[in-house]
């Protein structure tokens, strides 16, 4: 099903992305792969070469939304028809509210809110003319409910389910598919590379983060969420996603449980 598609991955230089980026080389994709680190996109690449996929780079920074169209209209005349489009790219967060600067919710709000759309946006057109896509998002659980220390990232997911959502009903005659996935823990660099409340990197490698789920296990789950269609897929350890029926359905007792559970 993924054999030749043209699929265009954002946050393709590390963890969920690359491991994505495989999964679909290995199905015999053609992969476009997104994010700012070159040198890294460039050995994933050439993995995907590897696994029999075919790939190109185009470095982009998903918080520079206003130039995302000048950068990816070579790569559309290139390639016109983009079968899936996966908005991955993004950055997390440790600190709280009334420590956290302004300008580090803003910066992740720009990443993970904004980059995602103004890069469907970019790409849209050309679906709309065939007729035929699929944008997947990479959402967290927590775009489900909120968590302490992580207020601004939890608000850029919820942000996209709202989004997704509408896009998802406005193109419901236009044989477009629109998935949310919600990871839990996920074993990549996510804690690492998350913004404490000065904008700084977080630089560690987190409990959750660390017992999480392997990036190519979810990722092979991901592949099978795209086939279904499935407009909305939580994929994660057993804890971290009860919490999203726990909040839907004892919403009381939720908000009670996460104000005492430690999230590191
Ligand atoms: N791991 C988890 O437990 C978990 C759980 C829920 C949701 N998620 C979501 O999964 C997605 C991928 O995260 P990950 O776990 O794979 O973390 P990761 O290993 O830190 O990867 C993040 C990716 O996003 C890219 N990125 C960050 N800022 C960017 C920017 N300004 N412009 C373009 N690309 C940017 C990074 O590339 P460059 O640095 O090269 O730009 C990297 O490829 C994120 O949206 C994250 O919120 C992860």
């Amino acid at each position: 099903m993924f054999k030749n598609k043209t699929i265009w991955i954002t946050g393709a230089s590390s963890g969920i992305g690359e491991a994505l980026a495989y999964a679909f080389a290995q199905h015999g994709a053609r992969l476009i792969l997104s994010a700012r680190n070159v040198d890294k996109l460039a050995k994933v690449k050439e993995q995907c070469l590897q696994y029999g996929g075919e790939a190109i780079v185009q470095p982009l920074d998903l918080s520079d939304f206003d130039r995302i169209p000048q950068k990816i209209n070579p790569i559309l005349e290139m390639y016109p028809k983009i079968d899936i489009l996966v908005n991955n790219g993004g950055i997390s967060q440790r600190g709280l509210v009334q420590e956290t600067k302004l300008e580090v919710t803003k910066r992740i709000l720009d990443v993970n809110f904004l980059g995602q759309v103004a890069m469907t946006k970019a790409v849209l057109p050309t679906m709309l003319s065939h007729k035929l896509g699929h944008i997947v998002v990479i959402s967290s659980v927590v775009g489900k409910f909120g968590t302490p220390r992580r207020s601004s990232y939890s608000a850029s997911k919820h942000a996209l389910h709202g989004f997704f959502d509408a896009l998802r009903a406005e193109l419901v005659d236009d044989n477009i598919k629109v998935t949310l996935i919600c990871p839990g823990y996920i074993r990549t660099n996510i804690s690492y590379n998350a913004l404490n409340p000065n904008g700084d990197k977080h630089a560690q490698l987190d409990p959750g983060q660390a017992a999480g789920m392997s990036a190519e296990k979810f990722a092979k789950k991901v592949l099978k969420v795209i086939k279904k269609q499935k407009r909305e897929a939580y994929i994660g350890g057993a804890k971290e996603i009860f919490g999203i029926y726990l909040k839907r359905f004892f919403p009381g007792f939720f908000a009670r449980f996460i104000a005492r559970t430690k999230v590191t």
